[in-house]
């Protein structure tokens, strides 16, 4: 580990970052946030994780998303904050916007996974030791479980907000039906939901269906995160000729697998050829679609090198697409 002190950018919020406000809440988040899913577990190296998070902030991405399980092995990310935490980020507290989450497997026996009250609080206290915090800015049910009642979860967020161990609650791949009553159950009890985050890319599509997630967050004052915005990476030039060794897929870990056959490919093979018409890489057209969507506050993206993230970046201010643009995106992917 280097022992070079960390000196921010002092232009990091002139260096073309955007924000957009989150639903009707005092928050306003970077249109790119920075996901600790993959490349910041104990397997990974802690000079690159240290490399990527610094690179973000210095270009205005103020929003670090993590969750329990994150690793591997699980909660290894949230060590690996906690790192960053003491060497880097402590006097920049105020200005950082850190999510954490519970709701799957994390630990052995009937509390360590779903959605009660005994495993939410207390995975909740776990994360802030691990990170080496006194809060969260934001915790989020990880997904809605359909066991529990949903009284007992959407409760054990209310009661965790008035801790004072998170500042806003969110929830995170629950049905569109139960996210309407999560968000009226909240904002009855004046701790109204910050924000949904659901997988949105130009693969995965269905929140934006008629009566979906994001035309029930858009009508309840509720932000929007998306995250995998490059369907795990299957959405840049990764994968085009080959699966390299160094990629999520070439180490096992690509949960989307299943996309890599030779008609998706095709698809996306031509989505590449647009981006470049376009004068973008693949990245950043998939990037700029997501963005294309207002009800959409941020995205979530993952980055195993300082030089992806750069690239990612540069969707922020990236042209929008045109109406043609986007109906030539749902042809191919029709
Ligand atoms: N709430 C949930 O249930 C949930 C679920 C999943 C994710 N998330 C959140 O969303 C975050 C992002 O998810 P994700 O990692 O799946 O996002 P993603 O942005 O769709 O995929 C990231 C991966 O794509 C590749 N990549 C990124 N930029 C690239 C570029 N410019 N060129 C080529 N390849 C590039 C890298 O893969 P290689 O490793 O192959 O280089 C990188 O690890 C997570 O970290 C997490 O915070 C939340």
């Amino acid at each position: 580990m280097t022992k070079e002190i960390y000196h921010p950018l002092s232009n990091r919020y002139e260096n073309g970052m955007e924000y957009r406000r989150c639903g009707k809440s005092g928050v306003v988040l970077p249109k790119i946030s920075l996901g600790f899913w993959h490349n910041f577990g104990g397997v990974d190296s802690y000079e690159n994780c240290e490399a990527i998070a610094r690179h973000a902030f210095d270009h205005g991405v103020c929003h670090f998303d993590l969750a329990n399980n994150y690793g591997p092995p699980y909660g290894s990310a949230e060590e690996t904050f906690g790192h960053m935490m003491d060497k880097c980020f402590r006097s920049l507290r105020n200005e950082l916007f850190i999510s954490s989450k519970a709701g799957y497997d994390m630990w052995p026996g009937p509390y360590g996974n779903w959605g009660s009250r005994k495993y939410l609080i207390s995975s909740l206290d776990q994360s802030l030791m691990r990170m080496h915090l006194d809060y969260v800015d934001l915790f989020y049910s990880h997904r809605f479980d359909p066991q529990t009642p949903i009284e007992e979860t959407l409760q054990a967020l209310v009661d965790i907000v008035r801790s004072g161990k998170a500042l806003y609650a969110g929830i995170s791949n629950w049905p569109a039906d139960e996210s309407r009553k999560a968000f009226a159950y909240l904002a009855e009890r004046d701790v109204p939901c910050l924000i949904y985050q659901g997988k949105y890319n130009i693969i995965d599509r269905f929140h934006a269906e008629p009566g979906g997630v994001l035309e029930a967050c858009a009508g309840n004052g509720v932000g929007f995160i998306a995250f995998s915005p490059l369907c795990q990476g299957i959405l840049t030039d990764r994968y085009l000729h080959d699966i390299p060794a160094d990629s999520r897929a070439g180490h096992g870990r690509l949960s989307r697998s299943e996309l890599l056959t030779e008609e998706s490919l095709a698809k996306v093979r031509r989505l590449n050829e647009m981006a470049l018409r376009r004068g973008q890489t693949l990245a950043e057209m998939a990037l700029t679609w997501v963005h294309s969507d207002p009800r959409v506050t941020s995205l979530i993206v993952g980055a195993s090198s300082v030089r992806q993230l750069e690239t990612n970046l540069k969707a922020v201010s990236a042209a929008a697409l045109s109406p043609e643009e986007l109906a030539e995106i749902a042809e191919i992917m029709k």
